[in-house]
């Protein structure tokens, strides 16, 4: 067994300082970027490691059981008396037949993070950060959010008996994830702005007060969320696909991802890369322009507006690192209509899987790889669904009725998704009707 914690380091991104401890607000206090773990020094036979995770599976000691530290020796080092665990991780693979005919694919599978206990992939990082949170004895800890984070955050921190404070935007998070945050007890705080505006009110209070933040600015956060593909390639008996697909929205998961398999790279726990691609929406596609306009020198902030509220982010804080792991992975970005998002849900659905509609993107971003040839038939491809289909039931319940876009630029274009559109009919009780219905249904079908 492997017992000795392994050390680790934070590091500036990119003036490359080493603090021994980070700021309140995590940015580097030499150049104000972005801080990120390094293990210097670490090495591991990777036989070894992988039988570890393997053995762990059948354990029922908490941290064993759960699919974030079960990976605990390509984490910064937390003594369990601090773990904060809710059995997060151990994510399903699954396949999309459905889908995979869509596209053109022979196979496409999708690495489901919406079935986590708050129902996004935000408790992989979460069950890391806020356990260090608890390790630092933080009373509050704090968080801005388009809603998933804010869930996630209030859960753990109810757990671990700390106090939480949400900053979201009025009126543009759904109703789903709200109602999280309200019972697991969070001090919720809608504000009269933008997501970008609640970090901006967020990165002033976390200099003022005692308060934790735990925005994916926080490295803790992004190493908790390596352990989604340490996972996923586990799950392929660590046969790297050829194409890994995720949203991009602050642009934290994208990183955590490409750490992991960079890391794994390195430690020979796999043999080549998988190709990460970022999808955004075409509102609020930062990233997008910043790759395709500016090469990738430059971030532009915009405001952003999308009906995936989750990713309607205008200024991601992780924009560096992401463009890193584009890089040293050879992914791709892609932006994708609001018509191509709700189509591409409504596919996911239809093979029986379901997502909210951030993470929809990654299947209408792959059909374009698709069609531009960076995808070929006969290549693996694995699509990260980060939120679960009850995360946004008003998205869902709109579009099958065909009122999604209505007073937007695309009602005019509402036909081009009505095959897929299944409106709850309402009928009298009446045994006649409901076959009728079946009838009607099995002659369309
Ligand atoms: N998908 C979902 C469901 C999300 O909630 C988010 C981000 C993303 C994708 C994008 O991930 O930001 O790491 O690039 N949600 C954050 C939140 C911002 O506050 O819940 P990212």
């Amino acid at each position: 067994m492997i017992t000795v914690p392994i050390a680790s380091q934070l590091r500036c991104i990119t003036c490359g300082a080493t603090p021994v401890s980070a700021a309140q607000d995590f940015r580097c206090a030499n150049c104000g970027d972005l801080l990120e773990f390094v293990f210097p020094g670490r090495d591991f036979d990777p036989a070894t490691l992988k039988s570890v995770w393997q053995t762990r599976k059948t354990s029922s000691h908490q941290l064993d059981q759960s699919g974030v530290w079960r990976f605990r020796e390509l984490l910064p080092h937390i003594p369990e008396e601090h773990a904060i665990t809710l059995r997060e991780g151990n994510t399903p693979l699954y396949e999309l037949p459905r889908c995979a005919r869509i596209v053109g694919l022979d196979v496409l599978q999708a690495k489901h993070q919406g079935m986590n206990p708050t129902a996004s992939f935000k408790d992989t990082g979460m069950t890391i950060a806020a356990s260090s949170a608890h390790q630092q004895a933080f009373r509050w800890v704090a968080c801005a959010s388009t809603g998933n984070t804010s869930a996630s955050m209030a859960a753990y921190a109810a757990r671990g008996n700390m106090r939480s404070l949400v900053l979201i935007p009025e009126g543009k998070i759904s109703w789903g994830k709200l109602s999280q945050s309200l019972d697991y007890g969070a001090l919720t705080c809608q504000l009269r702005t933008d997501f970008d505006g609640c970090v901006r009110i967020l990165n002033e209070l976390v200099r003022k007060k005692p308060v934790y933040l735990l925005n994916s600015v926080n490295p803790y956060r992004i190493e908790g969320q390596k352990t989604a593909a340490i996972e996923l390639l586990e799950q392929l008996n660590w046969e790297p696909p050829d194409h890994i697909i995720v949203p991009g929205g602050n642009l934290g998961n994208s990183s955590a991802i490409g750490k992991a398999l960079l890391e794994m790279r390195d430690l020979k726990l796999i043999s080549r890369l998988p190709r990460l691609s970022i999808i955004q929406a075409a509102g609020a596609n930062p990233f997008y322009r910043s790759v395709k306009e500016f090469g990738g020198s430059k971030l532009e902030p915009m405001t952003a507006d999308t009906q995936a509220t989750a990713i309607r982010i205008g200024n991601p804080a992780s924009w560096k690192k992401a463009l890193r792991v584009l890089r040293a992975t050879g992914g791709e970005v892609e932006q994708v209509t609001e018509l191509e998002i709700a189509e591409a849900k409504a596919e996911i659905g239809a093979d029986g899987i379901g997502c909210e509609p951030a993470s929809a993107v990654t299947l209408a971003g792959l059909k374009k790889l698709c069609k531009r040839g960076f995808v070929k038939r006969g290549e693996t491809v694995v699509l990260i669904l980060t939120g679960h289909l009850l995360k946004d039931p008003d998205f869902t319940i709109k579009f099958h009725r065909g009122d999604l876009f209505t007073g937007t630029p695309d009602d005019p274009k509402t036909a081009q998704t009505s095959l897929l559109h299944r409106a709850p009919g309402v009928l009298d009780a009446d045994l006649g009707e409901v076959i009728a219905a079946l009838d009607a249904a099995e002659r369309n079908s």
